[in-house]
């Protein structure tokens, strides 16, 4: 946790204590990590919890969350919560919050083009990436692997979590001299993952040895398309498969073998956004930036932990989780 700290006035309801209403910008419903964070704000805004939640799940559609924005801000609702589609693009609509005299908290993916937010609440995709890169770097060497040639299926084109987890993982593939033979937006979808996956298999067969894949989801497909085109992936197979989110379904196929290492990404962050709403109501700062922890699973026990350089260029050494 940490980031410099900031004040905003709180909605009306902070005089009344009222009802509080917040209005939620999802992003969408593409992957199991999405429906984990809806959950997580539909109960933290629960109206047992004192809330009115305006929810509306923009479909991955960066208008449709802009439009979504403004009408919040014509409902004059106390906050409003934003996971944004992409990274640009919001300067405009967050004046309007601005002016409009209600507090705007980001959650998870960040806004590179504003500040004009009161918190951030989420992970630090570059980390994720690099994290990949640092993992994939010592699993090869302990397994004697020195010709690494790599598909990455990325996430949503222009989405913070894309943009770090390509740029943290291209990090150590330039570095090590790693062959990246493509790298296709699957869209954080399993059809997304699958459809690049099957082309890929054709473009690029016999010719790849390691597959990263942005989130869950898109393993999930990339696996369906390689077992259908007879590539074998995981432990016992002739494929290194790396995935990201960590979450229920993706840690059972660590746990089976088939995916060799799942970074988490985080997505129960309901509760911390309520914890700033409290505290904005009770005029409390709070802090700009909050980062969630995230741990490294693994299907092996071959390295108990990996050291490496943040994106902060803090020297960091994580365990390795062995799913068994
Ligand atoms: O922004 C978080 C990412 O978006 C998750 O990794 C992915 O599963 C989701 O769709």
């Amino acid at each position: 946790d940490g980031g410099e700290a900031t004040e905003a006035e709180g909605g009306d309801a902070a005089a009344s204590g009222d009802v509080i209403t917040v209005g939620f910008a999802q992003v969408g419903h593409e992957s199991d990590w999405r429906t984990a964070s809806t959950k997580s704000v539909q109960d933290a805004f629960s109206a047992a919890n004192g809330y009115d939640l305006q929810f509306v799940d923009c479909d991955n559609d960066s208008k449709a969350q802009i439009d979504a924005v403004r009408q919040f801000v014509q409902n004059d609702v106390d906050y409003i919560v934003i996971d944004p589609i992409v990274s640009t693009g919001w300067d405009t609509v967050l004046t309007e919050c601005e002016d409009a005299g209600i507090p705007v908290i980001v959650i998870d993916r960040t806004i590179e083009d504003s500040d004009k937010y009161v918190s951030w609440v989420g992970s630090e995709f570059m980390n994720e990436g690099l994290a990949s890169g640092a993992w994939l770097k010592a699993y090869a060497e302990a397994k004697g692997i020195d010709d690494l040639n790599v598909l990455v299926i990325e996430g949503s084109n222009g989405s913070s979590a894309q943009i770090g987890r390509t740029d943290g993982f291209k990090k150590y593939a330039d570095e090590e001299g790693w062959t990246i033979l493509d790298s296709q937006d699957g869209n954080f979808t399993q059809e997304g993952g699958q459809q690049v996956m099957e082309s890929y298999c054709k473009s690029y067969a016999g010719k790849f040895n390691v597959v990263v894949c942005q989130n869950d989801n898109e393993a999930f497909g990339a696996m369906d398309a390689m077992k259908a085109a007879g590539v074998s992936y995981g432990v016992d197979g002739d494929v290194i498969l790396i995935s990201f989110d960590a979450c229920k379904a993706g840690l059972e196929y660590v746990q089976s073998g088939d995916i060799n290492a799942d970074f988490m990404c985080y997505p129960l962050q309901g509760s911390y956004c309520a914890d700033i709403i409290k505290a904005l109501q009770n005029g409390e700062t709070v802090a700009k930036e909050t980062f969630m922890t995230e741990p490294w699973y693994v299907a092996e026990d071959i390295l108990p932990s990996i050291t490496y350089t943040n994106n902060a260029g803090e020297e960091v050494t994580e365990d390795l989780i062995v799913v068994t």
